[in-house]
């Protein structure tokens, strides 16, 4: 059913890989390593964002793997500091020159901005030139919820291609989920493990990480896998795309690991019914410049 190479058909005829390699919370020296690592291990999508402050080290490895650009598929982010007509050209050149390409596969707005909607807007109108000028292939949101994705639809004939919001088994987004299969939207995981439950473990309201989940463990240990590689594998087979993190290079090549079993509808179904409802994260209309006040520079 899946394989390593396995895609996603975007709206627009781009072929998106499943699997893709995430570097948040990756620092500038471990995002050499492990973004070379994870694309020796077969990974072919490297998530990145401008805000991230790793673009420059995710351009470096790509350089360094040996592995055809043509053959990478890379995605970054414009950040609410560059959001804006204008600011967002500039963002993008900006990124493009810390990734060191010339041609960008995704570009994501990071967040909605609902009360600085015009400015969103702005900044989807010069993605949407980007993209027609052949700068990017395709284009696309992040933590947007189906209101903001339906404004943006009323503005431009263009719509995102591509969704990443926060997903997980404790919080499974069923409702956009089925609200994106509506509009051709392709869905994609950020913190796919749960991890965000870790990085916010202040506001935490989980007294377990998923990964620890005892579901999951008897799921994976009847499957021989780890509980990391269930929750990955429930993401392809429910259609999502997944962007999972890791610096450790057994986790890499585990993460990865993911084509040799497949989960029934019984086991699909018991971890769907793991979503508690509650995210890890920050709720996307809360998104603006003082919850979020970092700035990137060149
Ligand atoms: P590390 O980078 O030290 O391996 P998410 O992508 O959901 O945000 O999850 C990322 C978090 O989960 C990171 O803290 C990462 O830590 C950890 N992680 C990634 N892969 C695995 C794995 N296979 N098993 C356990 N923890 C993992």
């Amino acid at each position: 059913m899946f394989n390593i190479d396995s895609t996603f058909t975007l709206n627009n005829g781009v072929k998106m890989p499943a699997l893709g390699f995430g570097v948040f919370q990756a620092s500038p020296e471990e995002t050499v390593t492990s973004v070379k690592e994870a694309i020796r291990a077969g990974y072919r999508l490297i998530d990145t964002a401008s805000v991230y402050g790793n673009e420059h080290e995710v351009g470096e490895a790509i350089r360094q793997s040996g592995v055809d650009r043509n053959d990478l598929f890379v995605t970054t982010k414009v950040w609410i500091s560059e959001y804006g007509y204008d600011d967002t050209l500039y963002g993008f050149e900006r990124s493009m020159r810390k990734l060191g390409l010339e041609q960008l596969d995704l570009y994501l707005m990071h967040w909605p901005v609902p009360r600085d909607w015009e400015r969103s807007v702005d900044t989807w109108k010069a993605m949407v030139r980007l993209y027609e000028e052949g700068r990017i292939k395709a284009i696309g949101v992040s933590n947007f919820e189906p209101e903001h994705i339906e404004r943006l639809a009323q503005i431009s004939s263009v719509l995102p291609a591509v969704n990443q919001v926060e997903l997980h088994p404790y919080f499974n987004q069923s409702d956009l989920r089925a609200y994106h299969k509506t509009r051709g939207i392709i869905t994609q995981a950020w913190s796919p493990l749960g991890g965000v439950n870790i990085y916010e473990s202040a506001k935490n309201h989980f007294t377990r990480s998923v990964l620890e989940d005892a579901v999951l463990e008897g799921i994976a240990s009847r499957h021989g896998k780890s509980t990391a590689q269930v929750i990955l594998r429930w993401h392809l087979q429910h259609g999502t795309a997944v962007i999972p993190k890791s610096v450790k290079p057994a986790r890499i090549a585990q993460n990865a690991d993911l084509f040799d079993f497949q989960l029934s509808d019984e086991e699909m179904l018991a971890i769907d019914n793991l979503n508690t409802g509650l995210r890890g994260g920050h709720v996307p209309d809360e998104g603006d410049r003082n919850l979020f006040p970092a700035v990137v520079t060149d």
